[in-house]
């Protein structure tokens, strides 16, 4: 199929009546990244009203890990739609969810027992997930990482912290939360050259040990430090080899749990399971959602089975663990492993970062390509030398690439994010790049 096909210029007569609509309706918070109204997904193509086909590289936000309308994925919806469509699984039992939480104990890393609580989102599997900490460990302090995102509802915005908008007119957020630099090595907070990334973890590290321990939160008192294994909405930023490894080191010491947030990184998106998978570390409370449903709304929070032993009537949703999110998310589970889509994830994600590479040597906007397996950002920046970033050009990179049929978008302020369906075509995904690239040429 000749992909992508532009029929009429973006955003057609249709779509501009469905806009209009939508502003009289629908609540502003929301930013939309443009004009596009969807009408159908399939595989790693996104039809919208107006009959323009693009290619997909965000999948639907990271949802879409194994494309749109997936038949496997759809089967199962519909099987189970027909079976049973819900019944509190907090209130009552179903097998649905006691199958699905046994593949994902079974997937989730760490060779230890490990136990599942169900919610609808990321946020609120992030809000399980320092409920939980601070349960499990009567400690009232949560150290999160500037740059993060872990949702918007109270206890998460608390920790969020990428964009002031997300925060700002909220206040007061939950107390007890202590935001620390995370190790941005292109950007090193504390200095270190973006060629020594070690380096930068190295004096994170010693920051959260001699200001932040040193000088006002008791490590005893410290609950949780909860991250990103690489962080989302922030940037598409990939810590250092050695950060991760080093923080588990510093928990240990100090009984502090760890919550590795991969609500955007999991479920095979890095060419691992999840993201901590290449750093080697284990955490105590794992978060997922967004892919982990294969488009139906599910998050779940895995911890150690000793961590999660709260009791009966502390934490439930009416919703969390839906059967038939439940089933959808089992079948996307199968999916990825038949069709080999970890191992497909790394394999094209390298492919990807060679190209990147090229890019970077090419164009002096290019500052820095980074990623893992298909979780891929792009920064823009004015130059190389001045490392200055340049948000107008990434928001006129994306909107010029969008109007050629593809669905790319932004992340932080100026990188693009290469985050395609993992069993997207290789042509499609290259074709895609392409044009990418042609853009980039463009305003350079
Ligand atoms: C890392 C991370 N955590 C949590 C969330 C919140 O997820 P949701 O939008 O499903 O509440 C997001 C959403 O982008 C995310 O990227």
């Amino acid at each position: 199929m000749d992909v992508p096909k532009i029929v009429v210029t973006p955003p057609g007569p249709k779509a501009r009546e469905i806009l209009e609509r939508d502003s009289k309706v629908i609540s502003p918070s929301y930013v939309r990244f443009y004009p596009l109204v969807v009408e159908r997904g399939e595989g790693s193509l996104l039809y919208d009203v107006d009959g323009n086909v693009y290619i997909d590289l965000n999948s639907g936000l990271g949802v879409m890990n194994v494309g749109h309308a997936h038949p496997e994925v759809v089967e199962a919806i519909k099987r189970q739609a027909e079976k049973l469509l819900h019944y509190s699984n907090t209130d009552f039992y179903y097998e649905e969810s006691v199958k699905f939480a046994e593949k994902l104990v079974s997937i989730a890393p760490g060779n230890f027992g490990k136990k599942v609580f169900f919610s609808n989102s990321g946020t609120e599997s992030v809000e399980a997930a320092i409920k939980l900490a601070r349960w499990r460990t009567k400690r009232q302090y949560v150290i999160g990482f500037i740059g993060a995102f872990h949702g918007r509802t109270y206890g998460s915005l608390s920790i969020t912290s990428s964009k002031p908008v997300q925060r700002a007119g909220f206040s007061p957020l939950v107390p007890g939360i202590v935001h620390v630099p995370y190790p941005y090595s292109y950007r090193c907070p504390f200095g270190a050259s973006p060629d020594d990334p070690e380096e930068c973890a190295n004096r994170t590290i010693a920051f959260i040990e001699d200001w932040v321990f040193g000088k006002f939160v008791p490590p005893e008192e410290v609950a949780a430090f909860i991250f990103e294994p690489i962080q989302g909405e922030g940037g598409y930023i990939v810590p250092p080899e050695n950060f991760i490894p080093q923080l588990r080191k510093l928990a240990n010491e100090h009984g502090i749990l760890l919550i590795d947030d991969e609500v955007q990184a999991g479920m095979g998106r890095t060419g691992k399971w999840w993201a901590i998978q290449h750093f080697g570390v284990d955490p105590d409370i794992l978060t997922s959602a967004k892919a982990l449903g294969g488009g139906l709304p599910i998050g779940a929070t895995i911890a150690r089975e000793d961590v999660m032993t709260w009791p009966g009537g502390s934490h439930a949703s009416t919703f969390g663990g839906n059967p038939v999110s439940c089933a959808s998310g089992l079948a996307t589970i199968n999916v990825i492993e038949r069709e080999k889509l970890v191992e497909r994830a790394a394999a094209l994600g390298d492919k990807v970062m060679k190209l990147l590479n090229e890019w970077k040597e090419k164009y002096e906007i290019v500052g820095d390509v980074r990623g893992k397996g298909l979780m891929i950002g792009i920064e823009i920046v004015k130059d190389k030398t001045s490392r200055k970033k340049a948000p107008d050009l990434a928001q006129e990179i994306m909107m010029r690439a969008w109007k050629s049929g593809v669905a790319i978008i932004t992340a932080g302020v100026n990188a693009l994010r290469i985050f395609p369906p993992l069993n997207i075509e290789e042509e499609y995904l290259f074709k895609a790049l392409e044009i990418v690239e042609d853009k980039i040429r463009e305003v350079s």
